[in-house]
């Protein structure tokens, strides 16, 4: 069959040709947001006079019963269509007749593309904000119910200082909360209208662009129809952001998948997100961890391809443009099964308070505490932290920790040390001392907690 485009040429392609061209199979993921611009379309060439209102309301009927019938499973996309835009106006025409072939005046499937891909999109990044706020409401939680455990923090993944679970856990809500005004920082530059753009050049009709703009909410109109028709930017700012998300996840997944083993048993999965061996019976796998970190790698690299697609196009549309779909769409998919898996991974977790803080009385993380008991007492803290070091080698030498060792051994290296220095080198009272804003005493991680929530009601 020809082509609805057989014009100049005989509409007549390969079959191979036609599956190579054809993209249904992936945008008809956009039928609602196409069925909802044709009918905002119409409604604007009605108003104008460019077709009568009888025809407005005919089309629009018409687009609606298509939805009704898509939405029911009345209708099946035909998938031997070029893309949805052919498919819908293909159906309309079929069903109410050559009123149908008006729906495409003044307008181009470059423009009618451009804004059906930045309406799904725009709808998209609103599920994963919703998802990114429930994973933080998880993270949150099991803050505040870990806001005193203690545990090492790490720099070079080696014991450093004391902190709380809370305030490491804490530290994830806030990339996310980041995370969240990225997306929503790129819907806000997306949210503009390229409808009416036409083909790159604008329209002869006297079309009315801010009204189809307001009843698809939009917040304005692009001012180059060149530009509406031409540039993917919105594709890439999404990638790039759920890229900086996935990232976030996937550290929190590292962590997670080591926390989970037996070296550091810190923490110990629900079953529900864990796996077995099929040889090794003792076997919990931490896969969804694993996963949420492979995916990451998926997820740059539809980055890396929108971006690669783009970087030699000349203006305006080219068939390349094409290829924005599936990598975005992809992107989306994999960062929204990713979160719907994480979050409830985090909320039904088990934490290992004690394991914790057995951790932590090894590896001398108070030993900056105990420079700074020296500090408080009028040593430089430089050679403050000389003489600690030498005690830590001391303790090492005889299998103690600083809790242990005697205070004639410390009197040894100064006689500013008295028998208050224990008090200080407690660790829980190295954890309450950090009271600088953002620091991981219980105190500031409350703080840090209240703003979290504070921010997600807002
Ligand atoms: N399926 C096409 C795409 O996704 C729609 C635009 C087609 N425009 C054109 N001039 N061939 O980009």
């Amino acid at each position: 069959m020809a082509k609805m485009w057989a014009g100049v040429t005989s509409g007549v392609t390969d079959s191979i040709a036609d599956d190579f061209n054809s993209s249904i199979r992936f945008d008809c993921k956009m039928y609602k947001q196409d069925i909802a611009g044709s009918m905002a379309h119409a409604a604007m060439l009605g108003a104008k006079g460019i077709i009568t209102d009888t025809e407005a309301e005919t089309l629009i009927d018409g687009l609606s019963g298509i939805l009704d019938d898509l939405e029911s499973g009345k209708l099946n996309f035909d998938m031997t269509c070029e893309d949805i835009h052919m498919f819908i106006e293909q159906v309309l025409t079929e069903r109410i007749g050559d009123v149908g072939k008006k729906l495409h005046t003044a307008r181009s499937r470059n423009d009618q593309v451009a804004l059906d891909l930045r309406m799904y999109l725009r709808d998209e990044t609103g599920s994963i904000i919703s998802l990114v706020r429930e994973l933080m409401i998880a993270v949150t939680d099991k803050a505040e119910e870990n806001k005193d455990a203690i545990l090492p923090g790490y720099t070079h993944l080696q014991r450093a200082q004391p902190i709380t679970f809370g305030h490491h856990l804490m530290a994830y809500a806030m990339m996310f909360l980041r995370d969240i005004d990225r997306l929503r920082d790129a819907v806000r530059r997306m949210n503009v209208s390229p409808i009416g753009s036409c083909a790159l050049a604008g329209t002869t009709y006297d079309t009315d662009r801010h009204f189809e703009a307001e009843r698809l909410s939009f917040d304005s109109i692009c001012l180059n129809s060149i530009d509406g028709v031409s540039d993917r930017d919105f594709c890439v700012e999404l990638a790039s952001a759920m890229s900086i998300l996935m990232m976030h996840l996937s550290r929190f997944s590292e962590e997670v998948i080591l926390w989970s083993s037996w070296e550091f048993k810190y923490i110990t999965l629900s079953d529900s997100y864990t796996t077995g061996s099929s040889i090794m019976p003792q076997k919990k796998n931490p896969d969804m961890a694993e996963l949420v970190r492979g995916k990451t790698g998926r997820v740059y690299g539809d980055l890396m391809g929108l971006l690669t697609a783009f970087k030699g196009l000349p203006l305006a549309y080219n068939k390349d443009m094409q290829e924005d779909k599936e990598a975005i769409f992809d992107a989306f998919e994999t960062v929204e099964m990713c979160l719907k898996v994480f979050a409830p991974m985090i909320a039904t977790m088990t934490v290992h308070r004690d394991n914790m803080k057995r951790a932590a009385q090894t590896g001398f993380i108070n030993a900056t505490d105990l420079a700074d008991y020296l500090v408080r007492r009028g040593l430089p803290f430089r050679s403050a932290y000389k003489i600690s070091g030498q005690i830590v080698a001391e303790c090492m030498k005889k299998d103690l920790v600083l809790e242990t060792l005697p205070l004639e051994d410390y009197k040894k290296y100064s006689e500013l040390f008295e028998e208050d220095l224990y008090a200080d080198i407690d660790l829980l009272a190295c954890v309450e001392k950090r009271i600088s804003e953002g620091g991981t005493s219980v105190k500031s991680v409350e703080a840090q907690i209240e703003y979290v929530r504070e921010a997600l009601r807002a």
